[in-house]
């Protein structure tokens, strides 16, 4: 990693500070660390406060109103909280607010690991920002290069939403220029600044000015990935959530014994009837298991819908309008889906496989119960599971009772 980045970016928060604080007579000091308890109370544009309650927000939620403030006045911010608790509200806030309007070049970048995520988050910045003269384009795989270079020539970009190929390849033919961003954020950073990930995210961190704010976010946050921040971040606000605090009251986690893999299909199919009742998610380990078990679940006239990462992308899109619409209720997915996608009416995730580690474990089960409502997750166990299902137990300090009979009544 270049020193010199670093070392540049030293002076940075002062300026912020003058920013975030001018225009009115001296206020009492309010710290980076004072919890905003109302959306009024961050100082933000009118235009993008009236956004905000016309999204339909009323209070912050309890990230919301930790994170924000340090991101407005320009700190590196690491911010973990659990699953559906409004990250990214969190960094679309921000990024509203730090940019400025008059000034039609790409201010921000936010990096997700899945082009729906990426997709799902620029919608969320559009929403938020209705009022304001700001436009958010998603540039992610799969989707027209041609489009992106144009929406970036017209200025329709100042914050952009993408994947990290996609992103990278805009920079490297120029089309997306880097010297006025003012912030780069990762959201579900440990995802991506994992194996797979994490030399694209370096490419890209390579061509940002000196001064861009690093924000980095997710729900789960494992030591090894906060190490690894200090390499790039300029001394972060950290809001982090102790491994037993993560899972959520809201989501009873259960277990059924199926014994053997062969077994499986048959308590899945017994289930169908709860999955209906809202919508739900399975989740299975890989692709060929997704394909497999629709196709059986089609076959017996389950009406299923599937989702995975070699489908491409019409066929991903409108799976995802289907299921968002609530036209078809039972998803059955890889991990594509594991992380900040949020559909509401999702009460339901079985783990038709065990995830394969436990941080994945954490987001699956999130993408039900999201923003406090009640969620249900069924984790099928092999034999041979057990062991792994009562490791991620005790590292959670979390309850996996064995399924009860009513259920249903708990959806
Ligand atoms: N202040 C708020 N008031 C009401 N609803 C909110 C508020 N903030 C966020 N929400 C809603 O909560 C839901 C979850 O938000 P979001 O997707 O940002 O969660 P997240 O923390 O990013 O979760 P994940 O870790 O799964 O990515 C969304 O439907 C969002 O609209
Ligand atoms: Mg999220």
């Amino acid at each position: 990693m270049p020193k010199s980045r670093k070392e540049g970016r030293k002076h940075r928060h002062k300026e912020y500070d003058r920013e975030a604080d001018s225009g009115s007579s001296p206020k009492p000091a309010v710290s980076d660390a004072t919890p905003a308890k109302s959306f009024d109370d961050l100082n933000l544009k009118p235009d993008l406060l009236r956004g905000i309650y016309s999204h339909g927000f009323e209070r912050p939620s309890a990230i919301q109103q930790r994170a924000i403030r340090p991101i407005l006045r320009g700190r590196d911010v690491i911010a973990q909280s659990q699953s559906g608790t409004g990250k990214t509200a969190v960094f679309s806030i921000a990024s509203l607010q730090i940019l400025e309007e008059k000034n039609s070049q790409t201010q921000v970048v936010i990096l997700s690991p899945t082009r729906e995520l990426a997709e799902q988050t620029q919608k969320v910045v559009n929403s938020l920002g209705d009022f304001m003269n700001v436009t958010c384009h998603a540039a992610i795989g799969g989707k027209s290069l041609g489009l992106d270079i144009k929406a970036l020539e017209t200025n329709k970009a100042q914050i952009i939403s993408g994947t990290p190929g996609r992103i990278f390849d805009l920079i490297g033919r120029r089309a997306l220029q880097t010297k006025n961003l003012k912030a780069l954020i990762i959201d579900e950073a440990d995802e991506m600044l994992s194996k797979g990930f994490k030399e694209q995210i370096y490419d890209i961190y390579r061509y940002l000015p000196p001064q861009t704010q690093v924000v980095l976010v997710s729900a789960t946050l494992p030591v090894d990935v906060l190490e690894m921040t200090r390499k790039f971040m300029n001394d972060p606000i950290r809001i982090l959530v102790k491994r037993d605090e993560l899972t959520l009251e809201g989501i009873k986690q259960f277990f059924v014994n199926v014994e053997k893999e062969d077994w499986k299909y048959d308590t899945l199919t017994d289930l169908y009837d709860t999955l209906t009742i809202t919508q739900a998610v399975i989740f299975c380990n890989t692709k060929a298991k997704v394909d497999w078990l629709t196709q059986k679940m089609k076959e017996s006239h389950f009406a299923v819908s599937s989702m995975h990462g070699d489908m491409d992308q019409t066929a991903r899109d409108r799976v995802m309008e289907e299921f968002r619409s609530g036209s078809s209720r039972v998803l059955i997915a890889t991990d594509i889906w594991g992380r900040g996608i949020d559909v509401q009416q999702v009460s339901l995730v079985i783990c038709y496989d065990l995830p394969t580690n436990r941080e994945l474990y954490i987001h699956r089960i999130g993408r039900s119960g999201r923003f406090g409502r009640k969620g249900v997750a069924i984790n099928f166990v092999k034999e041979d599971d057990m062991e792994t299902l009562r490791d991620i137990e005790r590292y959670y300090s979390t309850q996996i009772d064995e399924m009860p009979v009513n259920v249903t009544e708990m959806i």
